[in-house]
């Protein structure tokens, strides 16, 4: 039954991608053409005055010059640019619809081409004047400005009384700066014209969102716009929303009826969501015996001064560790800046990181084992709501993750062991994520020739899903893998959830088996026709599709071929869609787990860190292919070095405007900054989460990566840095 699932299968894509063949939004093209190059406001809050088009129009070949004042209509109500994940509160950004100004960086004017050289310079010669308002970047001049958002989980006990009264107490603020997905494929849409309809190849984790939203923002029928995403050069959750260039590329697409490209240069995808900016407070608590009796945990995070977008850092110190009293406060302060968005493991990436390394200076403060004190709060229970977990089976990641990375020979001590000019430093935390999945629809076309072709409006944002899709299709329909293609990332194929939050694994596998099992049916139903057949009186959980066969679960030699139960039935073609809904089991909390250990080794001189070593130990329910998810884990451990050590969006405040918008000045972790990365899938089975058991592993890889190398600096060097990223100037700063 599972020759591929649990494998360590290449990608079915693999080729395609490595050799080009794969095309991803901007690679798509029309005869007629015309690129777009954007003009954007340098102020972060105002209006805008004048708009000078003659110099720019003059250019040979410029088409035209959209702007608010001359595009064609858009919806004028919230409703209709509010996609699938905008935020509850508040108005999306409309580009290109009038005169104000949000966020520096914002579009304010199209110019359309017949190349990209002419756009991009005619762009150059727009001018716009403008009527300049105050503004405010900064989050941390407004950290007490916030407005209350409802706490995830309810306070417990007295939790300040609690703190006061305990053995051992550790209070501070942990920083994280502004980060930007930067992922390699630029935002870009391709919105090819054809009378009137519009098939808009677009970089998104959702064509079917983005779908949505257009047809709500230019007002037309469903099949007037068609998207496609066939490939998705990373995103990590800046590709959820429909990004404002979509809109545009469609906007001119119809002002100057032809198609239209428009691809944002990397200084210009940084005006579109971020992780934000957030100060949280940490309290704990605990008895001598490292047992927590108060967790504190207070987030101040930011957003636009049009949207309220939050995720809820707190959730994480509220379910994860057993604590006799907690509480709980968010605030959200809102900046002129563009809204941010989710990225990889939104929340959890950055609760985790403060709760985790508040741990590691409470063991500290307790002299007891990092791993000691996690063991002495250890939850079979999620704590913000008493339920027991479907499944948790962290301390085996503890245990496996310690022994492999060899934890035992750690000396307590910080700056204790060296080599060399080098401080080496051991550290270690604990990761959190939850285990989601939606409803879905999944198409197989099962042909007598043995081919399946499974359909579903899904992406593959780079994780491997065209992959896993495949792996349970041939296990589920007994074909082998090359017998089954797969397409997804086209709007009109059966519904499909936004790719994010780490649930398309489980939705879709699970979605997959349920349509598997409706064509199971038919062709057991065609199968108890035949004469003498040994199926007849059986049920569909009695049979299985194994090896081209259908046959019975318990005795594979009565098996009847597909093909000969289709031809004797005189059809060639197996077609059905079903929908899965998952069952509410609200009788257990469902999350993935992790335990990260990281070695860093710190230059005692000028403050260099490199991280050399890192063990993930997950426990992830059913793993579907080795080798993807191994992909997905070790990415997610070297964003957490990025997180840790490198990126930081940094904004002039005077101009609020972000300075370092580029590669270049943007830190992310090079080859030369990654070396051993060690994964380990810990055995977790799981038979409430969904029926196949899944869990999913987009998130998790980053989430303890950050504070285990904090924690890890910690002990190199005896300095405690709480502000990400952990440069070398601060660790000289202090020391
Ligand atoms: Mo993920 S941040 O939901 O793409």
């Amino acid at each position: 039954m599972t020759s591929y699932i649990g494998t360590a299968t290449s990608r079915i894509d693999g080729r395609d991608k490595v050799t080009g063949t794969a095309r991803y939004a901007a690679e798509f093209g029309a005869p007629d053409l015309a690129y777009a190059s954007l003009v954007t406001s340098p102020i972060a809050r105002g209006r805008l005055k004048r708009l000078d088009v003659t110099a720019a129009l003059k250019v040979q070949g410029v088409i035209t010059v959209l702007s608010h004042q001359n595009r064609p209509s858009m919806a004028d109500n919230d409703k209709a640019y509010k996609d699938q994940v905008a935020p509850r509160n508040g108005s999306p950004f409309r580009p290109l619809y009038d005169d104000g100004i949000k966020f520096s960086g914002q579009p304010v004017a199209v110019v359309l081409a017949e190349d990209l050289e002419t756009a991009s310079y005619a762009a150059s010669l727009v001018h716009v004047a403008y009527d300049e308002e105050p503004h405010v970047t900064d989050i941390t001049r407004q950290r007490y400005n916030g407005m209350a958002l409802k706490a995830p989980a309810k306070p417990r006990g007295d939790a300040t009384k609690a703190f006061s009264e305990s053995d051992a107490r550790h209070e501070a603020d942990y920083f994280v700066p502004i980060e930007h997905h930067n992922p390699m494929e630029l935002y870009a849409s391709t919105a090819i014209w054809n009378d009137g309809r519009i098939t808009v190849y677009d970089k998104t984790q959702g064509v079917q969102n983005v779908h949505g939203y257009l047809c709500g923002v230019f007002e037309c029928d469903p099949g007037d716009i068609r998207v496609m995403s066939p490939y998705v050069g990373g995103a990590f959750g800046s590709g959820l929303r429909p990004p404002f260039q979509v809109a545009l590329a469609v906007l001119a697409a119809r002002a100057i009826s032809r198609s239209v490209r428009l691809v944002l240069t990397r200084q210009q995808m940084y005006a579109i969501g971020y992780r934000p900016a957030m100060i949280q407070r940490i309290q704990l608590g605990a008895k001598a015996d490292g047992s927590l009796n108060a967790i504190s945990h207070d987030a101040v995070t930011s957003t636009s001064e049009y949207e309220d977008f939050h995720r809820n850092e707190t959730t994480w110190s509220s379910l994860l560790y057993r604590s006799e009293t907690a509480k709980y406060d968010h605030k959200l302060v809102r900046l002129d800046l563009p809204t941010g968005c989710d990225m990889r493991a939104p929340s959890a990436a950055t609760g985790v990181y403060a709760l985790e390394a508040a741990m590691d200076e409470l063991a500290e403060a307790l002299k007891m084992d990092p791993i000691e004190l996690r063991l002495k709060c250890y939850s079979d229970r999620d704590q913000s709501n008493g339920l027991p977990f479907s499944s948790k089976n962290l301390r085996e990641c503890y245990r496996q993750g310690a022994e492999t990375f060899g934890w035992s020979r750690r000396n307590p001590a910080p700056r204790s062991m060296r080599e060399g000019h080098e401080f080496i430093g051991w550290g270690m935390a604990t990761g959190v994520w939850e285990a989601l999945q939606m409803p879905i629809a999944v198409r197989i076309a099962l042909t007598s020739n043995g081919h399946a072709e499974v359909s579903c409006a899904t992406a593959d944002i780079g994780t491997g899903t065209y992959t896993i899709m495949a792996q349970v299709a041939a296990d589920m329909l007994g074909l082998p893998l090359e017998a089954i293609s797969i397409k997804l990332g086209d709007s009109t194929l059966p519904q499909a959830p936004v790719e994010g939050g780490s649930w398309m694994a489980a939705s879709v596998s699970n979605g997959i088996v349920t349509t598997s099992q409706a064509i199971r049916d038919d062709l057991l139903k065609l199968a108890q026709r035949l004469p003498g057949s040994p199926l007849k009186g059986r049920s569909g959980d009695e049979v299985v599709l194994a090896n081209g066969a259908i046959a019975l679960k318990t005795d594979g030699r009565d098996a009847t071929a597909i093909a000969d139960v289709m031809r004797s039935a005189g059809i060639d073609r197996i077609e059905r869609e079903e929908r899965t809904t998952f069952a509410k089991d609200d009788a257990h909390a469902h999350n993935t787990h992790s335990a990260i250990f990281a070695e860093v080794r710190v230059d005692e001189d000028i403050g260099v860190i490199r991280v050399t070593r890192v063990v993930s130990a997950v426990a992830a329910g059913r793993i579907l292919n080795l080798k993807t998810a191994r992909s997905q884990i070790m990415g997610g451990v070297v964003w957490g070095m990025g997180m840790a050590l490198h990126e930081e969006t940094l904004i002039d405040h005077r101009f609020g405007r972000m300075m370092n918008a580029n590669i270049a000045e943007y830190h992310v972790p090079v080859n030369a900054d990654v070396h051993d990365v060690d994964v380990i899938f810990v055995d977790e089975q799981d038979e409430f989460v969904n029926p196949m058991g899944i869990k999913g592993l987009g998130e998790i890889g980053i989430v303890g990566v950050p504070a285990a190398i904090a924690n890890a600096v910690y002990h190199a060097t005896g300095v405690r840095v709480r502000d990400l990223p952990i440069t070398l100037d601060k660790l000289t700063r202090t020391s």
